[in-house]
């Protein structure tokens, strides 16, 4: 696949079969994750592989929805930025960290795609409690959790997109 068929691919899976994710498919994955740029090359990201089942039980009280532990994915992952190692613009203090986890938050999505592999963005999760399963200390700020696994397979409903013309503006 080049790079639109992936982007064409992905989809918000949310619903896995227990195939196990092999191990070289998991590192392929995370690489790409470790290449991801970021604001000044800081990398202010830590990824938290979540594998055992105690884990992913302690994961499930962090966000109640079903679909995230009914046909559940045998991998998670927890992307974590770090307060303290991210750029802030000196003009107006914007602070970086967000966008610089989720470009390499993407790249694990569309990598997990190019390998047959599904996942889903989830944010509305209870932040306390992520910081407290994991053990973060105060600069390490949960930012986006996703399942990881081979899609239970049914047609995934497409979503629509805006159209060209109402998003981009030639100048
Ligand atoms: C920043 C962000 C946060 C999201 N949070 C959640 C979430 O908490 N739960 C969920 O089920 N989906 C979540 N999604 C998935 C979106 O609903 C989904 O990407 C969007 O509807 C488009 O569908 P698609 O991913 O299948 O193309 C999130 C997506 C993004 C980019």
């Amino acid at each position: 696949m080049n790079l639109l068929e992936i982007i064409q691919t992905r989809r918000s899976v949310r619903k896995y079969q227990p195939t196990e994710v092999e191990q070289e498919k998991l590192d392929y994955i995370l690489e790409c994750a470790r290449l991801a740029p970021s604001a000044v090359n800081f990398q202010p990201w830590q990824f938290y592989i979540v594998k055992s089942q105690e884990a992913k039980e302690n994961l499930f009280e962090c966000y109640h929805n079903k679909w995230f532990s009914t046909n559940p994915a045998p991998v998670f992952i927890i992307a974590c930025g770090d307060k303290n190692a991210s750029w802030k613009r000196k003009s107006d203090s914007k602070d970086h960290l967000d966008i610089d986890i989720a470009i390499a938050f993407e790249h694990i999505c569309l990598a997990a795609t190019e390998q047959g592999l599904g996942t889903c963005w989830v944010c509305n999760f209870d932040m306390e409690k992520v910081v407290s399963f994991l053990g973060l200390p105060e600069n390490m700020i949960p930012v986006a959790i996703t399942p990881l696994g081979y899609p239970e397979v049914e047609e995934v409903k497409k979503t629509p997109r805006k159209e060209k013309e109402e998003i981009c503006m030639v100048i």
